[in-house]
């Protein structure tokens, strides 16, 4: 792999918040946090903490100079509860001391008595209590209510999908220390430093210009650190801004896993019609997100869940409606796929079910439906240039389904107990910010008097191999040395009110702005070398491979010349730019418009074996054939697709959260939450390029690529299920997403004398 950060990341040497030399008379912070989950608190009785070795300080709601609120979309959310306390974990003083463990020692002797109120975990109890954050969002296509008479077959149900949690290497981290003139730095382990920065204004009641934030690299962030880092930058922030003093505050691995929120349990009913060919005509929906005890970016989650209500099939009909239900649980927030894979996982049960009843395979259906050129979306955008039913037959013509589906149907002839299962999994994922105007990203560049440069844009390595990204538009379009170029660390006062590394969509905007920016420096530079060689404006001039060019002759004139003349000649050597993407809008009144530039897409095929005495299984192989544009690192993509796959077929399989209905958390730490491992993988990931894939509204007519892949794991729920059916042919398996071992288990044998009374008569 060419991402230059990689031996350093092997040898312990990248510099994560935690690892950054600490100025003298660093303090650290320990978070002191409701231990119930909801109720009013009666006293709060620090004396005990006040004395406690080492303890510099314990600051509360009371001592915050501006305002106490850091929701982002929708101002629900204090820093630190003032009165009434709302889940498990939520954050109410802050303890300073001189290290980490005194800190975390005095915080353990703050006592607290709260009045209970009663706990809703559930989203549906919420919604029946009118809890919602928002109201109801409706998307609707054709007249859902005047189709189901044209339906052969009307199948209904309940799917439901669990959270999960994000688990980066780096926990949650910020570093903070005062700045002269009541100012403050920080820096933060953040996908979104402007809105760190907006947000610590906030609470410190100064202007947005005395706050700098700092982002170097995160040890991963899948969404949990777009919007909620700027809890912990801002509490890091409050304590360093009244003491003076430089603090640090990291989260542990356990207080991470029990403080913060994670991927939206959903829970949905559906209604599908079909006519007796398999064709959809109509399809009804209603989501219950739970989306914790405050907004945060629940509606902007709900929105996206609302857009890939029907994944990649056109049915003609549709209405979906959503519910933001808060419940007593930690704000759910943003991870990886950001709402639209819950959306699929309901439309693929629908068709599932539906092909259960019809008794046929559900690759029909999904063949049947799928998204043709300019066939229209429920919110009105019609897809362009869709190359879907090409990722469907190129994999079908390379692994041959109705091959595969007959060895599994041989194997599962010849074994009693061990049963396949495969699924086909299509994705088609909107590339955009669904929120128009976040659409847009700035670049700075500075070519330095000796060739070197530096690049700063707000996008944000999280492992996702931007910044080899950025470096390959940089060198390509200077023709220089790639080993030249420098990213440097997203920094506020160098990058002005951007949008989060996040959506995807990095590559595309801050690409886009850095290729921009290039391209102005390279005009400077070639008009100084015209100047130099005394050449008209009708004669080719270029650089490659660092070397001038004049038509097709190369000259002695080397890129390190360019540059000392050109500065010599004060030309500028720094440019700054801006890009917002085109052609997208989206009316939300009417929640009709265009608001993705172009789809990410494939279709892959799971395969598993399951073990039937004892619910566990192996899941053989993946197969894709994905759409990457034309990619900018096959390396780097091929990754992000592996990487997200086995993230999406964790959340469909092992990783289970589970709360009790008081609203704790029983799975707070690796021993009781199961994440994919190396083990556990595929032993087979096959991924493969579409071909002659262009994309001119991606950076070098590449696509995003972050997010999408992940949705193919939903296919492994698919694939057991297919698997349990193998097993006990009669029985309908009404579960859902986690399939634990022991939930598969359970399943095959419950009603089990049935079964073998049904086979042996
Ligand atoms: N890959 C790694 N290694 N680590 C991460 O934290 N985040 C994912 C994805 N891939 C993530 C990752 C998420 S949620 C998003 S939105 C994209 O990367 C963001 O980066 P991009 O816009 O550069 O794709
Ligand atoms: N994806 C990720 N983050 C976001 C989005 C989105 O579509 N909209 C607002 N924040
Ligand atoms: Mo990704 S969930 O958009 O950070």
């Amino acid at each position: 792999m060419s991402r230059y950060d990689l031996i350093q990341h092997v040898r312990g040497e990248s510099y994560f918040v935690d690892d950054f030399i600490s100025p003298e008379g660093t303090l650290y912070a320990s978070i002191f946090f409701s231990p119930k989950a909801h109720g009013k608190i009666k006293s709060l009785n620090i004396d005990e903490a006040k004395i406690s070795n080492g303890i510099k300080a314990i600051f509360t709601s009371a001592d915050i100079p501006g305002e106490n609120q850091i929701g982002g979309i929708i101002p629900d959310e204090e820093l630190l509860v003032n009165d009434e306390v709302n889940y498990i974990g939520q954050p109410i003083a802050i303890v300073v001391a001189e290290t980490p463990l005194l800190a975390k020692q005095a915080r353990d002797k703050i006592k607290i008595d709260i009045s209970e109120l009663p706990v809703i975990t559930d989203p549906r109890e919420s919604f029946k209590k009118g809890n919602l954050i928002i109201p109801p969002q409706i998307f609707s296509l054709g007249d859902v209510d005047n189709a189901w008479k044209n339906c052969d077959l009307i199948v209904s149900g309940k799917a439901e999908t669990s959270g999960q949690e994000h688990l980066y290497l780096e926990t949650q981290s910020a570093l903070a220390f005062p700045t002269e003139g009541g100012g403050i730095k920080i820096y933060s382990s953040t996908q979104g430093p402007t809105v760190v920065q907006r947000t610590v204004a906030k609470v410190l009641g100064i202007s947005m210009n005395k706050v700098e934030v700092d982002t170097l690299r995160l040890g991963g962030g899948f969404g949990g650190k777009e919007d909620q880092a700027n809890a912990w930058a801002a509490m890091a922030a409050l304590a360093s801004f009244k003491l003076k003093k430089p603090v640090k505050l990291v989260l542990s691995r356990q207080e991470d896993i029990k403080l913060t929120g994670k991927r939206h349990p959903y829970s949905s009913d559906y209604k599908i019609g079909l006519d007796k060919n398999g064709k959809i005509i109509a399809y009804e929906v209603a989501f219950y997100q739970n989306a914790g005890a405050s907004a945060d970016l629940s509606p902007a989650i709900l929105d996206r869940t609302l857009f890939h209500s029907t994944n990649s099939y056109y049915i003609p009909n549709v209405k979906a409606t959503g519910y933001c239900c808060k419940t007593n649980l930690p704000p759910n927030t943003a991870f990886r796929g950001f709402g639209g894979p819950q959306a699929m996982f309901v439309i693929e049960t629908a068709i599932y079910k539906a092909a259960e009843k019809m008794g046929i395979d559900p690759l029909i259906i999904q063949e049947k439906n799928l998204l043709n050129e300019g066939d229209e979306f429920p919110y009105g955008q019609k897809i362009k240039n869709s190359n879907l039913r090409r990722c469907w037959n190129e994999l079908d013509e390379k692994y041959h389904l109705a091959r595969i589906k007959n060895s599994i149907e041989d194997y599962n002839k010849a074994n009693k107990f061990l049963k396949k299962g495969i699924a086909v999994m299509p994705v088609c994922f909107g590339i955009s910010f669904t929120n128009t105007f976040m659409n847009q990203a700035s670049a700075l560049v500075h070519i330095y008097s000796d060739g070197s440069i530096g690049i700063t844009t707000a996008a944000i390595e999280m492992g996702q191999g931007i910044n080899e990204k950025l470096r390959k538009v940089a060198a390509n379009i200077f023709s220089i040395d790639i080993n030249k170029i420098k990213i440097e660390a997203s920094n506020t006062t160098r990058i002005a009110n951007a949008s989060p590394t996040a959506a995807s969509s990095s590559a595309d905007l801050n690409g886009k702005a850095l290729e921009i920016a290039c391209h102005s420096l390279r005009d400077r530079l070639t008009s100084s070398i015209r100047q130099d060689l005394k050449i008209e404006n009708n004669i080719a001039v270029h650089i490659k491979d660092e070397i001038v060019y004049i038509i097709d002759k190369p000259t002695k004139l080397k890129w390190e010349d360019i540059i000392k003349s050109a500065f010599m000649k004060r030309v500028n050597l720094s440019s700054q730019s801006q890009y917002a993407t085109p052609e997208i809008s989206f009316n939300k009144k009417i929640s009709k418009g265009y608001p993705f530039a172009y789809y990410s897409m494939g279709t892959s095929i799971i395969e598993i074996t399951l073990d039937c005495l004892r619910g566990i299984y192996k899941i053989d192989s993946v197969k894709v054939v994905h759409d990457f544009g034309k990619t900018l690192d096959k390396i780097i993509d091929k990754g992000q697709a592996e990487g997200a796959i086995v993230q999406g077929l964790g959340w469909m399989t092992i990783e289970d959260i589970v709360y009790n209905d008081q609203g704790k958390l029983l799975t707070d730490s690796l021993s009781t939450y199961k994440i994919p491992d190396i083990n556990f993988s595929p032993d087979n990931i096959d991924i493969n390029f579409l071909e002659n894939s262009v994309n001119p509204m991606g950076i070098f007519n590449s696509k995003a690529i972050g997010e999408p892949p992940l949705i193919y794991g939903i296919g492994v729920y698919f694939a057991l299920m297919n698997a349990m059916k193998a097993f006990r042919p009669k029985k309908i398996f009404n579960i859902s997403a986690p399939l634990t071992p022991e939930k598969i288990l359970l399943s095959l044998y419950s009603n089990y004398t049935d079964h073998l009374t049904s086979i042996n008569g």
